[in-house]
């Protein structure tokens, strides 16, 4: 049997709970061990729900307990879940996360502790919620020298933009509907601002690349100034706005940039509706391919988080590598981009 715990039982932590209890039984079999959850940290009481018992408020309980070998670091934000990581892997305990905040500022440092000690840190779910693409972007596609990488790659403004495009709802309450949904981030301002699609083009680009893309270095405009008349216009013109992030490397550098753009039917992501992600990559000897599912929400997201737990638990004592180096790619100017 193997012990795990779940830091943090918000949308994500309890549909890792969910998960792991409806389809306990092919999970074990796949990970050729019963996984079981032995506690949940979070500050909060959660009277008659089925994890009370496994509640705990402190995380020197599960950093302690030798029988715990896999964490889910489900808390989201940096702090404290930076220190929380570091000290679970540094104490040999996988990591398996839906934190793309911090994956984004610590990628290479906690993949480094990980690789060193035989143990992981994997992070499926940090981008594209239930799509995988971190797992692809690892393995199947590392023939290739990846060029390209642009995508749809935040749910609760697409779902925003589409809403506002189908039947004229206006920004605010599309933005509540997703927050109902389970969509949004705790603070939408991530999500609206494009924040959230920065974080996650910068994963994904420091895994095609190899290198350490800064989200910092990152051009990033959200869609707060997008208004029902900019969707009607686009719409009398055939095109469909929608926020995207791409990302392109250039020689020994890269371009990347998050902002609204207005589309036209000819583009794959022009129909990509509601809280769907797209994520467009071409490659020098693939060509173009696209992954294409459920960006956001408690199941399939707590989905991809479950799938590491179990590649965690066939790997307990081997490091799955990941292709992100500390060295940071550097960024180029747009107009080396263009000429
Ligand atoms: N708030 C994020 C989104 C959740 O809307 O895409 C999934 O990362």
């Amino acid at each position: 049997m193997i012990q795990i715990a779940v830091l943090g039982y918000g949308t994500v932590g309890s549909g890792v709970v969910e998960v792991i209890d409806t389809n306990h039984a092919s999970i074990n079999k796949k990970a050729g061990e019963d996984i079981e959850i032995k506690y949940v940290l979070d500050l909060r009481e959660f009277p008659g729900d089925p994890v009370e018992k496994k509640l705990v408020h402190d995380f020197e309980t599960i950093i302690n307990d030798p029988d715990v070998r896999i964490i889910v670091e489900t808390m989201g934000g940096v702090n404290p879940a930076y220190e929380f990581t570091k000290r679970a892997l540094l104490a040999g305990k996988s990591v398996c996360t839906s934190n793309k905040e911090l994956v984004a500022k610590h990628g290479p440092e906690l993949l480094e502790i990980a690789k060193a000690r035989d143990i992981n840190y994997l992070f499926e779910a940090s981008c594209g919620g239930g799509i995988p693409i971190i797992r692809p972007l690892n393995s199947s596609l590392t023939a290739d020298e990846i060029d390209e990488i642009t995508g749809i790659l935040n749910g609760t403004t697409n779902y925003i933009l589409s809403k506002m495009a189908s039947d004229g709802s206006g920004f605010d309450e599309a933005l509540k509907e997703a927050q109902e949904k389970g969509y949004a981030e705790r603070n939408p301002e991530a999500d609206v601002e494009g924040y959230d699609a920065c974080r996650k083009i910068a994963i994904l680009s420091s895994l095609a690349f190899g290198c350490h893309v800064d989200f910092e270095d990152i051009y990033t405009e959200g869609i707060t100034r997008i208004t029902a008349t900019d969707i009607k216009y686009a719409q009398a013109i055939g095109t469909s706005i929608k926020l995207l992030a791409t990302s392109r490397k250039i020689g020994d550098g890269f371009y990347a940039m998050v902002s609204p753009v207005m589309i036209d039917s000819n583009n794959p992501l022009f129909s990509v509706q509601g809280v769907f992600n797209a994520i467009f990559i071409h490659g020098n000897v693939l060509g173009d391919a696209m992954f294409y599912g459920s960006g956001a929400g408690k199941l399939p997201t707590a989905s991809a988080v479950v799938a590491d737990v179990v590649d965690c638990a066939k790997h307990l004592h081997r490091n799955i590598m990941m292709n992100w180096s500390s060295k940071k790619l550097e960024l180029m100017d747009i107009s080396q981009v263009t000429n």
